[in-house]
């Protein structure tokens, strides 16, 4: 028999104290990351703070330097449940440092259109894979009192036109694809939250989906936590309160209020509605130790640039890189070698992707400073071709703040009488303005001063809406004006325009960087959001000749015993908030890659991107090693693998195909409002695999590591209601190394996609055999029968097999009826 627990609070009981008023009020955020406390009820406020890789703290910008993860993509590379798990108790450790009680992850839309913005910030093309991973994270989240929150429920996998997109997904494909992964992290972990998407869900908000909300989530999965909505993403009153929101994120203004008082008064929505959404922002508030007593603060957690997190994001970074190609055992690099490094990803690795994602890091460590520091002199690093169109923010220490000495700068914020409202050190050369602070009154205009220690022909630049005119020492040296390109009011924070003027800067000279932000008109928000976004000042070395950037780098690569061409996309293309228009390699970095192939004895090519490249030129170098978007040990952890301290024993978490288009889902620009999900059941490798799309450069599922392996004796197994398989692997290579034993179902019926259902890693030194068994998921032998609204199980007909990637089948095991 069940005993209540009688410590906890009867949170019927503490609803009835409040009246209609107090009730809804404690429906709306009460700031951009921060919900109402109520003190007749002994709630205390609840702190939910992005994202899936760091916790960034209550603030978009300019929050307390945390610890950078290595990217969701890079982390589910490794296909461990462990990884994820860790990764889970990491971030509670680094939540519970901040007070903050809910960490927004993970991200669990999937990789349809690798055009995708946000593909970079979700796990996988593959239900099942993003399922498991995502349930592995939640409970390393929640066995530490941090709440999770899945997001972003759901068909929510491009970010063009995000806030109006419908996507139109049939139901089974809903069903078996995209909701999957929440429905399996939701039966599996239990979630304290879950997060309602911007977009629509074939014609109805994801925010006010009574079907999604209500029906599947809340009634067929029997789920008991929180819906909060995206971030500005609800649009109406009585349909959103109706249709299965509880929370309307942020606050403290919004369209609940008095207007869901109202709503209620009028008879629209029934107080009981009201009541339940409570419930559960109580029963999360419980969850966390913000309801009742007050939860212990946890004293000694480690530091993010402490040598534990280090070693950690080290090793969980590495695990995940991705071995493609390795021709002639290039890799792993024997000490001795002499190494030519290039490119602009060696000397300015790319760590993080940007949007809600990002986070103030310690340190970024980049890979010429981490293979230097192993390989020491034997490395000689040259710069590489331009990568980045933008203006961008300068990492902390390219400019230094005058007043503070410290990396970043000084801000003043004027009103329009002249007078100053505001000043602030900002640690990463940008500036939040009218969305985290409580200014008194409108700015007018907003100084950025800093101090650059290294002049020259420099490229000074701005970000965010307004007219800006720059100086140095005093004397002007242009002007630029920026503008919105769309109506949406999250590019002022997540995208802002930037432009860049050419100065003659001496050393140590003063920059200031003046913006006028009364014609900073169409910030449209009303309230405080008006003239709200992201600015900053930001100094960089001026673009060089792409003709002399390539000579160099082929004359260090002919010089050297191997030549390390780090190559990769920017925060430009994977963000929040803006999708890709192609795969390739931004600037001349492909020329670049030939030129050096041409030149070195032996070239192995990194690629510091989270998401599929072209790579046209995959053929002409040895080797190709998939290292994400590292987080802030990225350095280490790419020298590590490159010197075989650590083994790259990731498996892709995603096809990479051969070219632009050739993949089962591309266009991610919806057509009169709709994006229609035609693919159905058939994204990624499951599309490939079934001829909708040409062969793969690499399939979902590939990864040399550093091992090589004999698959033996396979064989069905006996499951609960459908088999699994066996099989007996043996490490063949000459080191220690992890496999990854995949199994797919490839049902009967052709109308079925091929599919991942179950994996098992094992980890075996050089001639060691393991006989694994990997169970299939029963969830991925459901069918949703349309006609009943119900699910259906596929027959045990068609085959189960065993593969390291649809490229590399290694058996096939006939399943039968009978
Ligand atoms: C993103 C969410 C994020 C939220 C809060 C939105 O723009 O879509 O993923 O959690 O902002 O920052």
């Amino acid at each position: 028999m069940h005993h209540p627990d009688q410590t906890r609070p009867d949170l019927s009981a503490l609803i009835a104290r409040l009246d209609l008023k107090a009730k809804v009020r404690l429906l709306t955020g009460s700031t951009m990351y921060g919900l109402h406390a109520e003190a007749d009820i002994g709630l205390a406020e609840v702190h939910l703070s992005d994202g899936p890789t760091g916790v960034r703290g209550l603030t978009f910008t300019s929050g307390p330097p945390v610890a950078l993860l290595p990217n969701a993509t890079l982390l589910a590379s490794a296909w461990s449940d462990e990884v994820l798990h860790e990764t889970g108790r990491l971030l509670a450790e680094e939540a519970r440092a901040q007070d903050v009680h809910v960490v927004l992850g993970p991200t669990i839309n999937l990789h349809r259109s690798l055009l995708g913005g946000r593909v970079f910030e979700a796990f996988s093309e593959d239900p099942y894979l993003s399922g498991r991973l995502a349930t592995a994270y939640v409970r390393g989240l929640q066995e530490r009192g941090v709440g999770a929150c899945l997001k972003h429920v759901v068909a929510n996998e491009s970010e063009t036109d995000r806030h109006s997109v419908d996507s139109v997904v049939d139901d089974a494909t809903l069903r078996e694809v995209y909701l999957l992964p929440f429905e399996m992290a939701v039966a599996d972990a239990h979630p304290w939250s879950v997060m309602a998407a911007y977009n629509r869900v074939n014609g109805v908000s994801a925010t006010e989906h009574d079907g999604l909300l209500n029906g599947v989530v809340k009634g067929e999965w029997g789920y008991d936590g929180l819906v909060v909505s995206d971030w500005f993403a609800t649009r109406s009153t009585a349909a959103s309160a109706n249709g299965g929101l509880d929370l309307v994120m942020p606050g403290p203004v919004g369209p609940w209020g008095d207007a869901l008082v109202a709503a209620v008064s009028a008879g629209e929505v029934e107080e009981r509605v009201v009541d339940d959404h409570l419930h559960r922002v109580l029963l999360l508030a419980e969850r966390v130790g913000a309801l009742g007593a007050p939860r212990q603060v946890t004293a000694g957690l480690p530091r993010p640039d402490g040598d534990l997190r280090r070693e950690q994001l080290t090793r969980l970074a590495a695990q995940g890189m991705t071995l493609v190609r390795n021709e002639r055992a290039t890799l792993p690099l024997e000490r001795g070698t002499t190494v030519a490094l290039i490119g602009r990803h060696a000397v300015d690795t790319v760590c993080m992707g940007g949007g809600s994602a990002q986070v103030t890091p310690p340190h970024q460590v980049s890979v010429a400073d981490g293979l230097t520091a192993l390989l020491g002199s034997a490395v000689r690093v040259v710069d590489g071709v331009e990568v980045r169109t933008r203006a961008v923010a300068a990492r902390a220490g390219s400019v230094r703040d005058p007043e503070t000495g410290d990396g970043g700068v000084h801000v003043v914020l004027l009103g329009a009488d002249g007078a100053v409202i505001e000043e602030r050190h900002e640690r990463a050369a940008t500036s939040m303005i009218g969305v985290d602070d409580d200014l008194p009154a409108p700015v007018a205009e907003a100084r950025f001063r800093a101090v650059v220690p290294h002049g020259g022909p420099l490229q000074l630049g701005a970000l965010g809406v307004g007219s800006w005119r720059f100086t140095v020492a005093g004397a002007e040296v242009g002007r630029i004006e920026l503008r919105l390109s769309t109506d949406d009011a999250g590019e002022a924070i997540l995208r802002p325009p930037s432009g860049t003027v050419l100065a003659e800067v001496p050393d140590g000279a003063l920059v200031e960087a003046v913006v006028d932000l009364r014609a900073a008109s169409g910030l449209g928000r009303p309230g405080r959001m008006a003239g709200a976004g992201l600015f900053g000042l930001v100094a960089g070395p001026a673009p060089r000749d792409p003709a002399v950037v390539l000579a160099e780098a082929a004359a260090a690569a002919r010089d050297a015993d191997v030549a390390v061409v780090v190559v990769g996309l920017t925060e430009e293309q994977e963000t929040e908030s803006v999708d890709k228009s192609t795969l390739a390699l931004p600037g001349d970095q492909d020329t670049m890659v030939r030129t050096v192939a041409a030149a070195a004895r032996r070239t192995i090519v990194v690629v510091n991107a989270a998401t599929p490249v072209l790579m046209p030129w995959v053929d002409e170098v040895d080797a190709v090693l998939v290292a994400g978007l590292p987080g802030q040990e990225a350095g280490h952890a790419v020298a590590a693998v490159l010197l075989g301290d650590r083994e790259p024993a990731g498996r892709l978490v995603t096809t990479w195909p051969v070219a632009d288009g050739a993949a089962p889902a591309w266009s991610v620009t919806p057509v009169d409002g709709r994006l229609v999900y035609a693919e159905g059941a058939f994204l990624g490798h499951r599309g490939h695999a079934a001829g909708r799309a040409p062969a793969p450069a690499f399939w979902f599922g590939h990864g040399l590591g550093y091992g090589t392996w004999d698959y033996t004796d396979a064989r069905l197994v006996a499951g609960a209601e459908r088999p699994g398989a066996a099989v007996t692997v043996t490490n063949t290579g000459l080191r220690r190394s992890r496999e990854v034993v995949q199994v797919y179902l490839r049902p009967a019926d052709p109308g079925q996609p091929v599919r991942l259902a179950g994996w098992q890693a094992v980890t075996l030194a050089p001639g060691e055999s393991r006989d694994v068994e990997v169970p299939t998921d029963l969830r991925m032998w459901r069918r949703w029968d349309v006609a009943t609204a119900t699910w259906a199980l596929l027959p045990a007909a068609g085959e189960l097999l065993l593969a390291r990637g649809l490229g590399d089948v290694r058996a096939a095991l006939p399943l039968s009826d009978d």
